[in-house]
């Protein structure tokens, strides 16, 4: 997969701006605040419907204009013509996307049409962070290659929120029907059930997948483990990614949410449930979010990105475009080397870099570089 040109109007700086692509890296280059990562994020809005810097839609309208939008065409491997989506996103709220110039219902189905991992300095803060952060990344990897999860996700999330209402209630004393609680919890434990059979199946096929690129990159002594982590999970879950599509039992989580009401009506939230779930990330036992060096958690970070990469390849049957916004600056010429020889596999992904300094690719066989200027929200070609 690979974009082939992208157009801004009112997109954040980007007043009016447009550029074509190339095959393999791309270099976005420029100094600071002149609209790199504006432009990253602009295409990543594709992949995953929203923005990658968790901001509002509407903060993507340029100060003081009515509107903003992005239009991008892309290809597919074995495509012959581009596929084009476009999105605007008005001042009063309302949102309008297409392909190919038809509308799109939803961000649901916008997404699904084209694949990318983002790359940046963020990152590591699913090592260090809260269980939030590894949630989110699980949820944008899998999202974007099953549409079913995504299904399931929303329903979850509106019956949690609803849930959680009813709770609040009764713990401001409100009288509240507790059959209606019971409603929920089933609707939760069966949603819950299908999205935890996905995520534990992502899970290990991101563990091998970690562990290979981890001990690529170091010097291989200290062995990394992930495991997921959840209220609904059992032994043998099913594989609905790359086997049947089927989900696990419900009744594990539907136990802990219909016998514990007096504890979440105290709490007034839904205690129970794969909105808790985690990753737990161990080297040689030891937890890696207190025991591990900067160094590892920075190594740990960037496997766990190139896994996605993998796994997207594999399961989605294609290479997704990848976004590196800025995380050069900080790795040494030996790790840039490993990761673009990492990700530029036998040349076939398209890598769209963006750096203050455009000498950020090291001399080696990567292939001719595309490089953009990126200036006061304009973009021109050429170094
Ligand atoms: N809604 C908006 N309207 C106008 N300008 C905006 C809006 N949102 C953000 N900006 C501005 O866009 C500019 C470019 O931001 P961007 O994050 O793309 O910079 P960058 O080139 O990636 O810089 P850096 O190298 O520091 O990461 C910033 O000056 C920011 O204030
Ligand atoms: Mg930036």
């Amino acid at each position: 997969m690979r974009v082939s040109s992208v157009s801004f109007a009112n997109w954040r700086n980007l007043t009016s701006a447009a550029c074509e692509l190339s095959h393999g890296i791309n270099v976005l280059w420029g100094m600071n605040a002149q609209g790199k990562s504006n432009i990253l994020e602009g295409i990543y809005f594709f992949a995953r419907g929203r923005s990658f810097r968790g901001s509002k839609e509407k903060e993507f309208i340029q100060f003081g204009e009515e509107f903003a939008s992005v239009s991008m065409s892309f290809r597919k491997d074995g495509y012959s013509e581009d596929t084009e989506l476009s999105a605007t996103i008005q001042k009063n709220g309302k949102k309008v996307l297409r392909r190919n110039g038809a509308p799109l219902s939803s961000s649901s189905e916008m997404m699904g049409n084209f694949r990318a991992v983002l790359f940046a300095p963020s990152n590591l803060s699913l090592v260090t962070g809260g269980p939030l952060e590894r949630r989110t990344f699980l949820d944008i990897a899998i999202s974007q290659l099953s549409p079913v999860y995504l299904k399931y996700l929303k329903r979850y999330s509106v019956a949690l929120m609803e849930r959680n209402a009813l709770l609040k209630m009764a713990q401001a004393g409100e009288q509240i029907q507790e059959e209606s609680l019971d409603v929920y919890s089933s609707a939760l434990s069966d949603y819950g059930s299908w999205i935890c059979s996905f995520r534990n199946e992502y899970v290990s096929l991101l563990n091998k997948s970690v562990e290979k690129y981890f001990s690529e990159m170091t010097d291989g002594r200290e062995k990394p483990e992930m495991k997921y982590m959840s209220h609904a999970a059992l032994g043998n879950m099913p594989e609905p990614l790359t086997g049947e599509i089927r989900r696990g039992d419900p009744a594990v989580l539907y136990e802990k949410l219909s016998s514990n009401h007096d504890r979440e009506i105290a709490a007034g939230s839904t205690l129970w449930g794969i909105h808790k779930d985690d990753i737990t990330i161990t080297f040689n036992g030891h937890e890696a979010k207190s025991f591990a060096s900067q160094g590892q958690q920075r190594s740990m970070a960037l496997s766990m990105k190139l896994a996605e990469a993998d796994i997207s390849s594999r399961i989605g049957g294609e290479y997704p475009v990848i976004l590196l916004d800025d995380v050069f600056s900080e790795l040494d010429v030996s790790r840039r080397k490993f990761i673009l020889n990492t990700l530029g596999e036998e040349r076939q992904r398209q890598i769209i870099i963006t750096s203050c300094d455009p000498n950020v690719v090291p001399d080696g066989a990567f292939g001719d570089v595309n490089f953009l200027h990126v200036e006061a929200g304009g973009i021109r070609n050429g170094d």
